[in-house]
């Protein structure tokens, strides 16, 4: 969540106005909405679509709020769940080189649809593409 030194602060909007978190920058409906066309990718994803339950209704509000909670809103989702450890929480699931690209794309597919500046956009993204290559587990 914090950015790096020596970069230029990312949390601008459009019209110029800075905010100290992304999650100020832009609302909690905002995730909500990421995550929705997030999943709407997965739900006829071959790749990933098998990996997830039936229902994505759970999935849907564990990821909204774990970003939330992530990039500088309110810690509902450790209420809800305590610590993220997203590591063993992934363990159940086989994710090599394939699910972490399909992820990935699915991913950068919803983000294009979030109206960020190119910065926000970048700094988010290199966050995904950090936390899922350290969720591979199974690599091929
Ligand atoms: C690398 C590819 C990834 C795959 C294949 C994958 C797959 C999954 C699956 C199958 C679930 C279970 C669905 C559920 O019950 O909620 C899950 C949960 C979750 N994933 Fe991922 N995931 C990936 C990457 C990521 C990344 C990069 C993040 C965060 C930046 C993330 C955050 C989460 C969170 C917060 C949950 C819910 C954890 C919980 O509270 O139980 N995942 N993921």
């Amino acid at each position: 969540m914090n950015v790096p030194l020596g970069r230029e602060h990312p949390w601008v909007d459009a019209t110029g106005r800075r905010a100290d978190t992304l999650y100020d920058l832009v609302g909690p409906e905002w995730f909500v909405a990421l995550v929705d066309r997030f999943y709407d990718g997965v739900a006829t994803n071959p790749v990933l679509r098998p990996l997830y339950p039936d229902d994505l209704e759970g999935p849907r509000h564990r990821l909204a709020g774990f970003l939330q909670q992530y990039w500088g809103g309110p810690a509902e989702y450790s209420a809800e769940r305590g610590h993220p450890r997203l590591r063993i929480r992934h363990a159940p699931f086989r994710i090599g080189e394939a699910e972490r690209e399909a992820w990935l794309r699915s991913m950068a597919a919803a983000l294009v649809g979030g109206d960020l500046t190119a910065p926000a956009a970048a700094e988010v993204m290199e966050y995904f593409a950090g936390a899922a290559s350290h969720l591979v587990n199974n690599p091929t």
